[in-house]
């Protein structure tokens, strides 16, 4: 079989297994998995109903109205112009990503961490991919000079780059100087990148988002969709922004023929619904900066509540996750048999209900004691959760009176279960 050393995409897994825990009666604080909770828009809503009778095919590279529509939010929002020609609409920015790879079968260099999906498409497609350093002091700034070594080694005239900013699993956001640097060595070394911009809507201030395309035009691939700031992962509705030119329309016409051979298109009420997703309409700019700002109370707060306990914690600048670092508690973990990421997600959830997921599955070496923590989950477990918390922020409660335990109980309890679990070390 020809993905024996591959297993299901550990996200995936760990949302299930809580599932089922939390179906058993247990009590699991759910920091596993990373999925906004808030409501679909009303305005998407509507959209969707009064399209529930298209059932025809649609083009390929989506629906024309909706690329025009894409285009345009991604000229406005970067502040980059782009052709509708540069855009292309998949079910799912994860497929596209698959897609890109498969057409280029480039080396692939991911700065650690990195999210869990790029490197087994990688596997998948017999891609070779590297894993650059980083080190946990630096925030996981991506090292150039250790990009450069593993660069060297490359034979494969064709190279990628994944960047993820804002960045799952750590939070944190490539600087604009970074972004400027890193554009430049691609350039000089002609190397790809594919620029990972699920998260731009969701950077924690406002306005500070730049793209790797406003640097690296003509060697960037612009992925982004409505899973993240719109809540909408089960759309399952992604886009993809290849650069101008020839080598960007010849990659678009290579993307073409693979969704025609796989995905044909996405489902047709859905991209007649994203249409509005897209066209700036002012009610759904609010919304997306309101749930924004609750995202960024809840995690900064969960992060000054660990980094308290002397849990070393990425910077929390975007999405919804922290990478937490517990490499100071190494002894006391190794004595309770604790000696790698996993053996602590275990050990966490076992004997402490929480539920997270190790560095490794992003590609931290194994023994360095790393988790993901999402902060989307807890107090938004049940369907009515999310409303009531943006009802109160929309009241005008302040992040502190918002995080009060009476509003976030199942946080409060999380944090004190981190509490009570390093006391045990002792
Ligand atoms: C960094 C990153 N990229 C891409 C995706 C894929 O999102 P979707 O396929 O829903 O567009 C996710 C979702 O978890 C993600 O976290």
């Amino acid at each position: 079989m020809l993905f024996e050393q591959l297993s299901p995409s550990s996200t995936l897994y760990i949302n299930e297994t809580v599932n089922r825990l939390w179906q058993d009666g247990e009590q699991v604080f759910h920091m596993g998995f990373g999925e906004s909770r808030f409501d679909v828009h009303p305005r998407l809503q509507k959209a969707l109903a009064q399209h529930a009778n298209k059932k025809s095919y649609l083009p390929g590279r989506g629906l024309p109205p909706l690329i025009d529509a894409v285009s345009d939010y991604y000229s406005s929002k970067l502040d980059i112009d782009f052709a509708p020609s540069q855009v292309i609409v998949g079910p799912g920015s994860k497929v596209l990503i698959y897609a890109l790879q498969a057409v280029l079968g480039a080396d692939l260099f991911l700065p650690t961490p990195s999210w869990v999906s790029y490197a087994p498409q990688a596997s998948m497609l017999g891609n070779r991919c590297r894993y650059i350093p980083a080190r946990v002091e630096n925030n996981y700034q991506l090292d150039l000079q250790e990009l450069d070594k593993l660069v060297q080694e490359s034979t494969n005239p064709s190279k990628l780059l994944i960047l993820n900013s804002p960045n799952n699993p750590s939070g944190g956001a490539i600087n604009d100087a970074l972004l400027e640097q890193i554009a430049d060595y691609c350039r000089a070394n002609n190397i790809l990148v594919l620029s990972d911009e699920i998260y731009f809507q969701l950077c924690f201030e406002p306005g500070t988002h730049t793209s790797i395309a406003s640097y690296y035009p003509e060697g960037s691939f612009v992925f982004g969709g409505l899973s993240k700031h719109l809540s909408l992962g089960g759309w399952r509705i992604g886009v993809a922004l290849v650069p101008p030119g020839n080598f960007g329309r010849k990659v678009m016409q290579n993307l073409l023929i693979f969704a025609s051979e796989t995905w044909s298109s996405v489902s047709a009420p859905i991209q007649y619904a994203a249409i509005e997703a897209y066209r700036l309409h002012p009610d759904i700019e609010d919304y997306v900066s309101d749930c924004c700002a609750i995202h960024a109370i809840r995690s900064r707060y969960i992060r000054s509540q660990l980094s308290a306990l002397g849990i070393h914690c990425s910077a929390a600048e975007g999405a919804f996750y922290i990478a937490a670092n517990f490499d100071s508690f190494k002894q006391g973990l190794a004595n309770s048999g604790v000696t790698t990421s996993t053996d602590l997600c275990h050990h966490l959830l076992e004997k402490w209900q929480i539920a997270s997921l190790p560095g490794s599955d992003f590609g931290v070496p194994p023994q360095i004691l790393t988790i993901r923590l999402s902060t989307s989950y807890l107090d938004m477990e049940g369907d009515d959760d999310p409303d009531r918390i943006y009802q109160l922020y929309k009241s005008g409660h302040t992040g502190e009176q918002l995080m009060k335990q009476e509003h976030h109980p199942v946080t409060a309890s999380a944090m004190r279960a981190f509490a009570a679990f390093l006391n045990s070390l002792n």
